[in-house]
């Protein structure tokens, strides 16, 4: 039996349109299923929509729709973003489909029986024209954060899960799992607000209608937390003991924006404790992105649209960006300049530059026919040494969810190709032909670079490194059923092989500056 790999994105809310950030969330995720993909395991990597709950319903009475219907207009905005980013999951779920509905009720059931789940009266500061609750915390001067009216104190009957009885459990568990909430320093945060103590949490609703029915209780909907995060195991086919749930759960890595964090490392895990089911294995937060140095917003219209930078740069160069330019966990900054700024120097002039120079000697020298490499003389060590330390680097890269030091691996790979191939002038051995076997060593290492970073690059850029691989592993295959143990090791490059005399996969990016 292979080894599981289970990642998810957040469930997205239909009710905005999609931007830099669930393409983000949603691109680090499919970088990692590739890449465990390669490593030869099962992965089940699941996406999806977060379809109840106010802003829903109503925006649909102001469109005359029902919530449904709204909805099912909207959730197509989502399921295009996967082809569009070249986005590999295996499953998507919408919180509106019935098999959702069994799943959050059964859930809910297991903790109304065991008493964690208690009728109670949800108390808070009321803005009727918004039909929304709020803390005193949120509160802006005393007024509805949002709209700015007065609030009223008001009170309505409500569930309550018992959060406060799974302090200690949860210290316990972050304590036994200490790779359970990356990065670290998140981690931290998360441990001191579970240690400042854990008030019971509402988890329904009688002012709400556009939600799951909370069981026996007509008027009350379950809150949208516990319905969202439910969707994590709805998606293994929970409550039915499926094949998949049993292989897949539980998940290795719920990915999430930090704001959204406190909801998966919190809420989340002490759910499945009282209901008997055993935690997530990870959660990972990943930073914001400023625009042009700002915090992107409607009302600036500053919201990136991934649809238009898959128009304009391809999904590959926009892909490459978002995962290279921060320390993933951090903060960054989006431009088209500094998005076209690395595309350009690294893709075309780094990676596409050392596969095409070699490839077109090797057209002219060797009729694109791979030469078998001679002995190895010490500049050609220094690259195949190169080379055969990347593999595990971008492994432990991948290990820390660190893709951007994954990628500056593989783009110092083929820096060190391109300084090879200066070092060693192949067009001046071209010329002497005593020097042919040894210029035919310099084509292989330069091309045996180029693949290596070909097959690293699958996970990142996989429309780009398809095209590398059928150039350099001519009936390979598709990359994705490359191996990283197998196809990694420095020495692949079939001798013997008839390779194209060019392969341009990185075009330059017109600046029209
Ligand atoms: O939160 N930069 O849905 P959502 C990076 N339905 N990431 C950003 C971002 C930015 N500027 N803006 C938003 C929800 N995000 C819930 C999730 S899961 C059980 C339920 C991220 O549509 C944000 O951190 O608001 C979050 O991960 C996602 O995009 C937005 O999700
Ligand atoms: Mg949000």
């Amino acid at each position: 039996m292979k080894e599981a790999f289970y990642i998810t994105t957040p469930i997205y809310y239909v009710n905005d349109v999609p931007h830099i950030g669930h393409a983000y969330t949603t691109i680090a995720c499919d970088a990692l299923a590739r890449w465990h993909r390669m490593l030869g395991k099962r992965v089940f990597f699941l996406t999806g929509t977060d379809e109840h709950g106010e802003k829903v319903q109503k925006t649909a009475v102001a469109k005359g729709l029902s919530p449904r219907e709204l909805a099912d207009q909207v959730v197509a905005n989502f399921q295009g973003l996967t082809p569009a980013l070249t986005i590999s999951n295996t499953g998507f779920i919408r919180t509106t489909e019935p098999r959702h509905y069994a799943s959050v009720q059964d859930l809910f059931r297991k903790s109304l029986a065991n008493g964690d789940i208690y009728l109670g009266d949800y108390e808070g500061w009321y803005c009727v024209p918004d039909e929304a609750y709020w803390t005193a915390l949120q509160l802006a001067d005393g007024h509805c954060p949002t709209c700015g009216r007065p609030v009223e104190k008001r009170k309505e009957p409500s569930y309550f899960f018992r959060l406060s009885k799974y302090q200690k459990p949860l210290l316990d568990y972050y304590r036994k799992h200490p790779a359970f909430i990356r990065p670290e320093s998140r981690r931290n945060e998360v441990v001191a607000f579970v240690e400042g103590g854990l008030n019971d949490l509402s988890v329904s609703r009688t002012s709400l209608s556009w939600g799951i029915p909370v069981p026996g209780a007509p008027g009350h909907v379950i809150y949208v937390w516990y319905d969202a995060l439910t969707n994590y195991i709805t998606g293994l086919g929970y409550p039915t003991p499926t094949a998949e749930f049993g292989t897949f759960w539980p998940a290795d890595i719920h990915m999430v924006g930090k704001d959204i964090l406190r909801f998966h490392a919190v809420y989340w895990p002490a759910f499945l404790l009282s209901a008997g089911i055993a935690p997530p294995l990870g959660v990972f937060a990943h930073g914001w992105w400023t625009v042009e140095g700002q915090k992107m917003s409607k009302s600036l219209g500053n919201v990136v649209d991934p649809y238009e930078m898959v128009r304009k740069y391809g999904a590959d160069a926009f892909r490459y960006f978002l995962l290279r330019e921060v320390t993933f966990g951090l903060d960054g900054d989006f431009s088209e300049k500094e998005l076209i700024k690395r595309a350009n120097s690294e893709l075309a002039d780094k990676l596409g530059n050392l596969l095409n120079r070699s490839l077109g000697m090797l057209g002219k020298y060797f009729a694109g026919v791979v030469p078998a490499p001679g002995p190895s003389e010490p500049p050609d060590a220094v690259l195949s040494n190169c080379g055969r330390e990347t593999v595990p680097a971008v492994a432990a890269a991948m290990d820390e969810v660190a893709f951007h030091k994954a990628l500056a691996a593989i783009i110092e790979l083929v820096t060190k190709g391109n300084e090879y191939v200066q070092a060693m002038q192949p067009w001046s051995l071209a010329k002497d032909p005593g020097k042919r076997a040894r210029l035919g060593t310099v084509l292989y290492n330069a091309l045996e670079a180029s693949r290596v970073a070909a097959l690293l690059m699958a996970p990142f850029t996989p429309t780009a490194a398809q095209k590398l691989w059928e150039a350099l592993a001519p009936g390979g295959g598709p990359v994705e059923n490359a191996r990283i143990d197998r196809d990694g090791a420095w020495g692949g490059l079939a001798a013997g092989a008839t390779l194209p005399k060019a392969c341009i996969v990185f075009p330059k990016i017109e600046t029209g500056a």
